[in-house]
């Protein structure tokens, strides 16, 4: 069965490479921010029930997470009660949700791996929003998934592999956060293996029932664990090796040298941000690769694939899943 699949957040770090994956697998709507927009209930409501969609894959967020601090309504409204209206549709259409969330629903304070069924206590706004959303998703009875994952990257869009380059070509010195840790995982790394599980899931002509019993909460990061500290230190490590005129990096750099020599390692209280991070945030991966036999690469491993990309397109390619042991 081919599904007819309806995608949120096109321009989107995850939905770019979605966007991209999903068309494989069904017959793909992925319409543009002003005509789904998550703050305008009748537009999400005209998308869904114009495409009747079988799968509804949201990619969208209010992802801003210093922002959110002083936006906390917007940041409820994308994250949370739109997506009671998406389950909504969902349930109503028997379609399957997916639906991304985050690390950032704990709190930090354990020191092994997160699974899925530990306790949650965000410390900031946007995981409140996202585990509000969370919790909608599962009240409304909506066969879905919902995908926690953290630390997302890509060679565009906003995030932490773009700023430290830019910062590296305006700095000789960097200071970077060390003691908080996360497993950086790359945008196409998380729509290669959400792909993967979807078209096996429809592939293999799946009944209800069985669907069903799928539906629930997954973690999906890349494997190991580092801290920003250590994740910007390899960045700049590797950033030589990237050919200077490669798109994405000359767009990233603009076009000027790496001058950054000294990487400096402060803590989170000498870093002041508006909002508070969990100090610990690794996701456990086992319950993925238990159910869907899929691991995600190493994060170095990821790392070292988006920055030798030749450009965006590229990437999608050359850093697939590979199947869990
Ligand atoms: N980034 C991370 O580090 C991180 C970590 C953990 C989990 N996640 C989760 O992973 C998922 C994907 O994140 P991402 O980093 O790919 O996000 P992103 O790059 O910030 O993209 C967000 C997408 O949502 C769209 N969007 C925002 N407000 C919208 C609205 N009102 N209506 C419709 N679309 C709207 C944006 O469209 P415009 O570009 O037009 O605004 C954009 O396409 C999210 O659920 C996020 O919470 C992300």
């Amino acid at each position: 069965m081919k599904p007819t699949i309806l995608l949120t957040g096109k321009t989107g770090q995850v939905g770019f490479e979605l966007n991209r994956s999903l068309s494989q697998l069904g017959r793909l709507f992925a319409p543009e921010h002003r005509d789904l927009d998550l703050l305008n209930p009748g537009s999400v409501r005209g998308a869904i029930r114009g495409t009747r969609p079988q799968l509804i894959v949201n990619a969208a967020a209010y992802t801003a997470v210093d922002a959110a601090e002083n936006d906390e309504s917007k940041a409820h409204a994308i994250n949370a009660e739109a997506l009671a209206l998406l389950a909504e549709e969902a349930k109503r259409l028997g379609a399957l949700l997916v639906h991304y969330s985050t690390d950032y629903v704990f709190d930090g304070t354990k020191r092994s791996p997160y699974n899925e069924t530990d306790e949650t206590n965000p410390l900031n706004v946007y995981g409140k929003s996202k585990l509000a959303g969370e919790q909608a998703v599962r009240a409304s009875g909506a066969r879905h998934l919902i995908i926690r994952t953290g630390w997302v990257y890509a060679n565009r869009g906003r995030n932490f592999l773009l700023t430290i380059l830019r910062l590296a070509t305006e700095r000789e010195e960097l200071r970077i956060v060390c003691d908080q840790f996360g497993a950086p995982t790359c945008a196409n790394d998380i729509a290669a293996a959400t792909t993967k599980i979807l078209t096996e899931m429809y592939t293999q002509d799946r009944s209800q029932t069985a669907m069903s019993s799928i539906s629930g909460t997954y973690n999906m990061t890349a494997a190991g664990e580092t801290s920003w500290y250590n994740f910007g230190k390899a960045i700049l490590d590797r950033a030589p090796s990237v050919s200077p005129e490669v798109p994405w990096f000359a767009a990233a750099t603009q076009g000027r040298p790496l001058i950054a020599k000294r990487i400096l390692p402060i803590s989170s209280d000498e870093f002041r941000s508006p909002a508070r991070r969990p100090l610990y945030s690794v996701l456990s991966n086992s319950r993925l690769s238990e159910i869907f036999h899929i691991a995600l690469p190493n994060w170095t491993t990821q790392l070292q694939c988006c920055l030798a990309a030749e450009n965006i397109d590229d990437a999608l390619f050359k850093s697939a899943p590979s199947p869990g042991s």
